[in-house]
């Protein structure tokens, strides 16, 4: 299959500037990380567009290019770092306090990090509980906050000098919250913004605010943010990618891993009882019911979406799945997750698997940050508009047209994001019938 025709992509001149809601653990963890590889210090571990290839052709071809070669992206020597945060803390004094790198790694890139100044933040405690801080936008309606934040925007690529932009929210989990009337038409959304509508969450201004200055969004959270019909609308109309949500990468990234193998073998799963304890801010916030709920809904939805119980009811319909998350200090960012997962094979026999996954929440998510960005940077200039499926691969919860199911299965993503790099480049798409190989 080949689509014959090369997508038109501008050129990735100039520098790239990104902007990031949240200076907490896992955006400093990728600054930082970008300041490391820059300087020598370390090496993009767990990045698809620093380390992956993509292969080209026919298996007898030889052409796996690396994708950063493939397709035109920005390079980290172009970027350029701001956000917004509560905190006053600089990007090194939030890293320090994140405790996710050594110290000794970010004092050699102190300067850099020290640089990165949070702009004030638009907050609403009713939308993300336990924290709360002086650095904040505390004047004006809501519209009158957004056009605070496109203030910033302009003022962030002035004094940088970048050509470019795409925002990516890093910042707390907000409570769980539906799409509302004040959702549903962009009309009805900027009338909200002015009458301070209490529907509206501080992520949808900062999503408000990106698109009308034509920046693409990224959403790294299980917010509902562009997740409505106004804010979409808004994304084709101004031809912006938006994605999300929520970093697929601790035990949903595991699970993403196994239920489709179990599937695929046609094993049967009675239970998946799923725990973690974790501390940092992060796991402060997620104590909150309202924020663990918007967690959780992206937390469970994966197998259900996964295993399509109607299409295997004796498989999957009595499925018990359960999701715990624990705020428990002493571990900091170092989250351990088990997992238990009951499973029956030949006949109905039961069978156990245990995981124990002593996993870096901020190490994993940092790469898949940089990944997003970039990508979305790619989609920008290839003319990609509104909801980018194709980077299903990064998220628990992926964006999809509405009335289409997610896909939750990351080889099939990988597959989805690998044949878009190739469909961008007019290169053939690869089907792996491979038919060809025994004519
Ligand atoms: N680390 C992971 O593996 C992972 C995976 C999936 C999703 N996430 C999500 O990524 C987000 C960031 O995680 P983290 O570990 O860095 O958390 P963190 O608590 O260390 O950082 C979040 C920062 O956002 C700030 N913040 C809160 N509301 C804000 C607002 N309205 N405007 C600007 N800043 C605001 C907080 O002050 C905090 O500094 C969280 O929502 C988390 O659930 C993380």
């Amino acid at each position: 299959m080949s689509t014959k025709e090369t997508t038109r992509i501008a050129p990735a001149d100039g520098k790239l500037g990104i902007l990031i809601p949240g200076i907490g653990a896992v955006s400093t963890t990728f600054m930082a990380g970008v300041e490391a590889v820059k300087r020598g210090l370390g090496e993009p571990i767990g990045s698809l567009t620093q380390l992956g290839t993509v292969r080209l052709g026919k298996r007898t071809d030889a052409r796996t290019p690396r994708i950063q070669d493939f397709v035109p992206l920005a390079t980290l020597d172009d970027m350029v770092f701001g956000g917004w945060d509560i905190f006053e803390d600089s990007a090194y004094e939030a890293a320090v306090h994140a405790k996710v790198l050594e110290p000794t790694l970010l004092e050699k890139l102190k300067d850099p990090l020290d640089a990165i100044k949070p702009m004030k933040a638009v907050f609403d405690p009713e939308y993300i509980k336990r924290i709360n801080g002086p650095n904040v936008k505390d004047r004006g309606s809501k519209m009158d906050k957004a056009e605070m934040l496109m203030e910033d925007i302009r003022q962030f690529q002035e004094s940088t000098g970048a050509s470019r932009l795409v925002m990516i929210w890093c910042g707390s989990t907000e409570v769980f919250h539906r799409s509302g009337a004040v959702h549903q038409t962009l009309k009805d959304f900027e009338c909200g913004l002015q009458k301070n509508d209490p529907d509206i969450a501080p992520s949808q201004i900062y999503a408000y605010a990106a698109l009308k200055s034509g920046v693409p969004y990224a959403n790294g959270a299980p917010n509902l943010t562009t997740d409505t019909p106004a804010l979409l609308d808004l994304a084709r109309e101004r031809q912006i990618p938006v994605c999300g949500k929520d970093f697929k990468t601790g035990q949903t990234y595991m699970k993403t891993l196994l239920a489709p193998g179990f599937k695929a073998r046609m094993l049967g799963i009675s239970g998946w009882f799923s725990t973690n304890i974790l501390a940092n801010r992060d796991g402060e916030v997620l104590e909150d019911p309202g924020s663990f709920k918007s967690k959780e809904e992206t937390k469970l939805s994966v197998l259900e979406q996964i295993l399509q119980p109607e299409l295997y009811p004796q498989l999957y319909k009595d499925l018990y799945h359960t999701v715990r998350i624990n705020y428990y200090p002493p571990r900091g960012d170092s989250k351990e997750g088990w997992d238990n997962i009951d499973i029956f094979g030949w006949l109905g026999y039961p069978m156990q698997i245990k995981i124990d996954f002593l996993c870096r929440d901020s190490i994993l998510a940092a790469p898949l940050v940089l990944d997003l960005v970039l990508f979305m940077d790619l989609a920008q200039r290839a003319g990609m508009k509104g909801i980018q499926e194709w980077l299903s691969f990064y998220f628990k919860a992926p964006m999809t047209a509405p009335g289409l199911y997610p896909e939750h299965d990351i080889f099939i993503q990988l597959m989805k994001l690998k044949n878009t790099l190739r469909w961008m480049r007019g290169e053939d798409l690869i089907t792996h019938l491979g038919l060809e190989y025994y004519d």
